[in-house]
């Protein structure tokens, strides 16, 4: 039941803290990171030389952080590819110490399953990322991690979306932890820093009226452009997903240094622009990009830091988010705000935000 929220959106936006709670309770034992749905000992673990992540939609998102995640942390190849691409690929370049990992809320995407059989037919261990018990991508994995969000109704993901990302990185850690990268303090501080998005998170929610106000901006937009770098060059592509999929207005999702190789001709006045800008390595190359765009009269809103005066002088708005400790760790914070605004885009378009036209929440046909 909705329980006093107006739509299923609102509310599974509003569960994401406590979902994540859930998957990272117990997680840190005595032996590191608990992580036994793996069913791999720590020597296979510390063999792999290459991950190969599959996935559709929002899920492929995912899998573009976690990519981050891995390398960064495990020093392991990581390969991410669409499942609806992969399936129709001739060469799939796996090592007899491939992992698969296939990211899927539902576990019951046609494609996704699809590329999961492939990779066990070439010999692969196939792990699912899923939030469904006992769907078929679980049943046919030889080990399942699930993110326990709890039911999805609404057919855009949220917290499914935050759930797969924080499980993601319990993935990179264990890996990491067993391959000797990183010592018992470090995989300590990592989880540490998991364990702080929930409450920032619950800040990011109480915040929804900058979102609010943000929506207005789009009131007379055909379109939009999303740009951001490194893991929030992904945030871009999911804050992009969100509003199309629920408002039914077009928006694109380019990494902000791509703007201008073509992208850039798009802008005029008034035409709305959201930058993922927050305290980072990249942080003042994004500042220029939206320099350019503000150049070009196009309406800036901003994702940034709580005290970001450089970010906050230049835009028309800002969404703010608290100080995350691990910069990696953005996206799962900040696309918090672009689900909200996303949500206030389509309500004032008179959009129904928990069932879009011509979508699913599973999609079964390849
Ligand atoms: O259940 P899955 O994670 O495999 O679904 C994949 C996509 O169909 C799904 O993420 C879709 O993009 C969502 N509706 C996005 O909000």
């Amino acid at each position: 039941t909705l329980g006093g929220y107006a739509d299923f959106m609102a509310k599974e936006i509003a569960e994401q803290p406590e979902a994540i709670e859930r998957l990272l309770a117990g997680r840190m034992g005595e032996h590191g990171v608990f992580l036994d749905e793996l069913s791999l000992t720590k020597e296979e673990l510390a063999a792999i030389d290459r991950v190969y992540l599959i996935a559709c939609g929002t899920s492929y998102h995912v899998s573009l952080i976690a990519r981050t995640l891995i390398q960064t942390w495990a020093k392991v190849q990581v390969i991410c590819d669409y499942a609806s691409e992969f399936n129709y690929e001739q060469d799939v370049l796996v090592t007899p110490n491939t992992l698969c990992v296939v990211i899927t809320q539902s576990g019951e995407t046609a494609d996704t399953l699809t590329a999961a059989r492939r990779m066990r037919g070439m010999g692969c261990k196939v792990f699912a990322i899923t939030n469904v018990l006992g769907s078929t991508a679980a049943r046919e994995s030889d080990g399942t991690l699930y993110v326990q969000a709890g039911p999805e109704v609404c057919v855009a993901s949220t917290k499914a979306y935050t759930a797969q990302m924080v499980a993601s990185a319990l993935l990179a850690l264990r890996l990491a932890e067993a391959r000797g990268e990183m010592d018992r303090s470090e995989v300590e501080r990592h989880y540490r820093d998991l364990c702080a998005l929930p409450d920032l998170i619950r800040e990011v929610i109480s915040r929804a009226w900058q979102d609010k106000r943000a929506a207005a901006l789009f009131r007379r937009a055909h379109s939009a452009l999303f740009l951001g770098r490194g893991v929030n060059a992904t945030t871009a592509l999911e804050g992009a997903l969100k509003l199309k999929e629920i408002s039914y207005l077009h928006a694109e999702a380019y990494p902000a240094g791509e703007m201008k190789h073509g992208p850039i001709a798009l802008l005029e006045p008034g035409f709305p622009v959201v930058a993922i800008v927050p305290e980072d390595r990249v942080h003042d190359k994004t500042v220029s990009n939206i320099q350019e765009v503000i150049a070009r009269g196009a309406t800036c809103v901003a994702v940034a830091t709580d005290g970001d005066e450089a970010v906050a002088s230049l835009v028309e708005h800002v969404l703010w988010i608290p100080p995350v400790s691990d910069e990696l760790l953005v996206p799962i914070v900040a696309v918090v705000h672009l689900q909200m605004l996303a949500r206030y885009v389509a309500r004032a378009r008179g959009c129904d935000v928990d069932k879009p036209r011509n979508l699913a929440k599973s999609v079964t046909v390849e």
